[in-house]
């Protein structure tokens, strides 16, 4: 598996040219493609301005040599993200955030103009939704926000801390909030869950992503392969 994801790592990394802006994802997959962009900025002296998705990535490309750039200071677009996801349908619509940076993430893709996932093929799927749906919430009032959930029939869970330095507590994302896990099993209408969740006061963010991905490169047994939107 670990191959799988450096192979859709590297093969994505040759997306990059000189004198791109580039958004740099969050996730085990992601994290071959900042090794390999790392690699080409030190050896090929590829120059790129690089943007991060989350304090993780940011850590790990500075550990290897990439700057990274405070997006609010970048006029106009990014020529290209790189993410991994955790969902994909033939449509190239997406379930992302099992790390817990799709707030981020979803922020950098939008400001791209070319977004592509990297995926071993585990990760394709005919429906959305086994895969639990973060939802990004701020703290104040979130328990009403799961109440509402619950009554809603979306069986949500908290998101916990992974780190046990914490006491057991509830992750915090990056931007100080909350995420609440709908274990929906089947998503019928992506489209209309997501507009729902866009219109949910208190909802800062969730992890579907819709017409957002242009490319998904998929990792497999019998090698490498690029579905286009
Ligand atoms: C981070 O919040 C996520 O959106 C990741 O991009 C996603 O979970 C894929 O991660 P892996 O590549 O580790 O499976």
């Amino acid at each position: 598996m670990e191959n799988l994801k450096q192979q859709v790592g590297i093969e994505a990394a040759r997306y990059v040219t000189d004198g791109m802006r580039v958004g740099l994802g969050t996730g085990s997959t992601a994290a071959f493609f900042v090794e390999e962009l790392a690699r080409r900025v030190r050896e090929e002296k590829l120059n790129i301005t690089a943007v991060t998705t989350s304090t993780v990535t940011t850590a790990q490309a500075e550990s290897l040599g990439i700057k990274i750039s405070d997006l609010s200071e970048l006029e106009g677009e990014l020529d290209l993200t790189v993410d991994g996801a955790d969902e994909f349908d033939s449509a190239l619509n997406g379930i992302k955030g099992g790390g817990g940076a799709l707030l981020m993430e979803k922020i950098v893709a939008s400001l791209s103009k070319d977004y592509i996932w990297i995926v071993d093929e585990s990760k394709e799927v005919a429906q959305l939704g086994k895969f639990p749906l973060p939802v990004e919430v701020v703290q104040f009032g979130a328990e009403n926000l799961f109440r509402k959930f619950e009554a809603s029939g979306y069986l949500p869970t908290w998101r916990m801390t992974m780190s046990d330095d914490n006491d057991n507590g509830r992750f915090i994302t990056d931007q100080g909030h909350f995420i609440i896990d709908l274990h929906l099993q089947k998503i019928e209408n992506a489209e209309a869950l997501a507009l729902k969740l866009d219109q949910t006061v208190g909802v800062v963010e969730h992890g579907l992503f819709i017409n957002m991905a242009k490319h998904v490169i998929v990792a497999g047994k019998d090698g490498i392969k690029t579905i286009t939107k």
